[in-house]
């Protein structure tokens, strides 16, 4: 496995694949790896002839200093798992190579899809996301990007970002992993004790409810019921909502595209899930 910090030895190392026009798949991380990245790097490796996973920290897309500061970096081990998994290529660009050029993400419309739920409790965020993802991609001009469903809003405006500017690459966004409780994977859980995890998992069952109970409540009747269970496990709601998939307007009655979205702070740590509600 190959560690690269800057654009030149990048391109040394993907160009041959590039010229054989084979597939070049890519996996954006900000690192402190977990299982859930491991699926899309499993998923990369096994639909690509080459497979490139970048580590970087984006600060514009934190709107809070503190959460920045208290991310995890675990970059050793980070590199020790990825090796283990088969990537042909870790790079590791600092702020300056990924910001010092013009960037079209910066003023691309995102329709109002990074002013709703995530993008209403974090004012900037999204653009911060589209960013750094449009500058990675011009870097390694990848022919498949793998995102996960976790982040789905941030897979929806991605989607919408690559269109918008008519980028050639496709996205594969993959399943959400669960730990056994359904506590979706996250590298925010590691500042979570077991316990403390055990308590995160309220958010799993109160969208799982979402969706055995669809035929029988409104969405607002159980985001009542939702917001006050998730409040007895000692969660801070931010937002319970069930929207439209692609729209991200908020529904009155449940649809064949309604989601349902949830974040909260978990004694101290913001979380976030969400579950489709169409049968699969
Ligand atoms: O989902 C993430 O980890 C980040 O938002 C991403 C896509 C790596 C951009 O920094």
């Amino acid at each position: 496995m190959q560690t690269i910090y800057s654009r030149l030895e990048l391109n040394d190392a993907i160009d041959p694949t590039r010229n054989r026009s084979g597939s070049l798949g890519f996996v954006p991380t900000m690192g402190a790896l977990h299982e859930g990245h491991f699926s899309l790097v499993e998923k990369a490796l096994s639909t690509c002839d080459y497979t490139v996973v970048s580590i970087f920290v984006n600060p514009k897309q934190f709107n809070n200093s503190e959460d920045y500061d208290c991310y995890p970096r675990q970059v050793e081990s980070d590199l020790r798992l990825l090796e283990k998994l088969g990537v042909d290529t870790v790079y590791l660009p600092n702020y300056a190579a990924l910001f010092s050029e013009t960037n079209p993400a910066a003023t691309v419309d995102l329709h109002g899809l990074d002013s709703v739920l995530e993008g209403a409790s974090r004012p900037g965020h999204f653009r911060g996301v589209v960013e750094v993802v449009y500058a990675l991609l011009d870097h390694i001009n990848p022919t498949h990007l793998f995102l996960g469903l976790k982040d789905f809003q941030q897979v929806l405006i991605i989607k919408n970002m690559i269109h918008n500017l008519g980028l050639p690459v496709s996205v594969v966004a993959c399943e959400t992993r669960r730990e056994a409780s359904g506590l979706a994977m996250s590298s925010r859980n590691q500042r979570l004790s077991p316990s403390q995890q055990e308590d995160a998992a309220v958010l799993y069952r109160i969208l799982k409810n979402f969706k055995n109970k669809q035929a029988l409540h409104s969405p607002e009747h159980l985001i009542s019921e939702g917001i006050e269970e998730i409040s007895r496990a000692l969660l801070v709601v931010d937002y319970l909502a069930v929207v439209d998939a692609k729209t991200l307007s908020a529904l009155d009655s449940f649809g064949p595209s309604a989601i349902a979205c949830v974040a909260a702070t978990c004694h101290g740590v913001r979380l976030i899930d969400n579950l489709p509600l169409w049968d699969d």
